[in-house]
């Protein structure tokens, strides 16, 4: 396919669902249940009315902008997301690749088909990373891939996911359970973190045929708390903390009494993936504005779910959000075209974003705000 005329992400999904396998398409596509928050998270962005402005001039623009103190060239990153190999051997490397083509930051899934070293090989100096864990029930298995993350100095912070102390039930997947992968089901960062510690006795041995969530979710605690969680991490990572899957103003605020340990939030509802029919995150945000807007003072906001458009994105920081994260939109690209196909995915995100900014009339990312949006339909409560 030639990928330049590829014009949207819903036609890169089209051309990636012909390209990889049934298996992986079951395993990305796939969300929780009847798949309701999957698609609130797109459709609440339409709900949301742009508030163009006249007479301003937008011959240039500025897309740059700082996650956390680190500066990047897009308010635009890649979620953390596993088994990227399953749309494309350049896997999580070829997204870090198509990242650094445009300034963009990547936060590599606990989960990714290939180790962190891989993935970070060929970073450059100003490339941003962060890596994402999920607490071992073994302790000892996150403290040893903690302690990898100390040699690697592109990795900026550790993004702690919360939303998926289980899986959430997805049928697609589930459904493909039988069908053979092009790849063992396994996270790359585990064989080699974990081969040496022990295994638990007490855990039981995991069942042959899975869906590839219930595999990968397989060992994962569920017994993390506010109370214990942050002071062990504390004790095994010097890097800042994000906090991913937070979906009420109640857990926002709880967040931000944690800082500066905890420097950022993502507000996410895993993609539809957990909890079906948790909310979309832009209800989350809307909820932190109106009940604890100190919040936005004390800890980065950062987004994602659903983003589709440029105008999505600009959504998103006018409402406050820092950072606004893509999942399935990069895997599908390397489905499209490898490395090549996230490249596009980027530029297709960086100029419909470029092209919203000039038509609102504004020229930097630090202009956005509530003044260009009408969220009225959204805010009915
Ligand atoms: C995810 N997501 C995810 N999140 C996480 O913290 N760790 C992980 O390993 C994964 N794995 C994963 C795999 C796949 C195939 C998908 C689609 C998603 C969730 C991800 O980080 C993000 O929250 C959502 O993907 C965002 O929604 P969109 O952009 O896919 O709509």
């Amino acid at each position: 396919v030639d990928l330049d005329s590829i014009l949207n992400l819903d036609e890169i999904e089209q051309v990636a669902t012909k390209n990889i396998s049934k298996k992986a398409w079951a395993y990305y596509y796939s969300a929780s249940d009847d798949l309701q928050s999957k698609s609130f998270n797109n459709a609440v962005y339409r709900q949301i009315l742009l508030r163009p402005r006249m007479f301003v001039d937008c011959t240039s623009c500025d897309t740059s902008t700082s996650f956390i103190g680190n500066k990047v060239d897009l308010p635009i990153y890649v979620s953390p997301a596993a088994m990227a190999r399953l749309a494309h051997p350049d896997g999580e490397w070829g997204i870090a690749h198509a990242c650094e083509r445009f300034g963009a930051m990547q936060i590599i899934s606990q989960n990714a088909s290939m180790t962190p070293e891989q993935i970070v090989a060929d970073a450059k100096d100003r490339q941003v990373f962060g890596w994402q864990l999920y607490v071992q029930q073994e302790r000892a298995k996150s403290e040893a891939m903690l302690a990898r993350m100390k040699k690697l100095p592109a990795i900026k912070f550790i993004c702690l996911t919360l939303d998926a102390p289980v899986p959430g039930k997805r049928e697609d997947d589930e459904r493909s359970k039988n069908i053979g992968a092009n790849l063992p089901v396994r996270a790359a960062v585990q064989d080699e973190s974990v081969s040496k510690t022990s295994t638990d006795a007490k855990t039981p041995s995991k069942p042959k045929s899975m869906g590839m969530g219930q595999s990968l979710f397989w060992g994962t605690a569920a017994d993390l708390t506010w109370k214990t969680t942050l002071p062990w991490l504390a004790q095994h990572t010097d890097l800042p903390i994000v906090l991913k899957g937070i979906q009420t103003h109640e857990d926002a605020y709880l967040a931000s009494l944690h800082a500066p340990q905890v420097k950022a939030i993502i507000l996410s509802n895993h993609g539809g993936r957990a909890l079906d029919t948790a909310p979309p995150a832009v209800h989350t945000l809307l909820e932190i504005r109106k009940y604890c807007p100190e919040v936005f003072d004390k800890i980065e906001v950062w987004i994602d779910g659903g983003i589709k458009r440029g105008t999505d994105v600009v959504k998103a920081l006018c409402l406050g959000a820092k950072a606004v994260g893509v999942g399935r939109a990069a895997l599908f690209g390397l489905g499209a075209g490898g490395k090549e196909g996230v490249a596009r995915v980027l530029e297709i995100l960086k100029a419909e974003t470029e092209t919203c900014m000039r038509l609102l009339g504004v020229q930097r990312v630090d202009q956005l705000g509530l003044h260009h949006i009408n969220t009225r339909a959204v805010e009915r409560d």
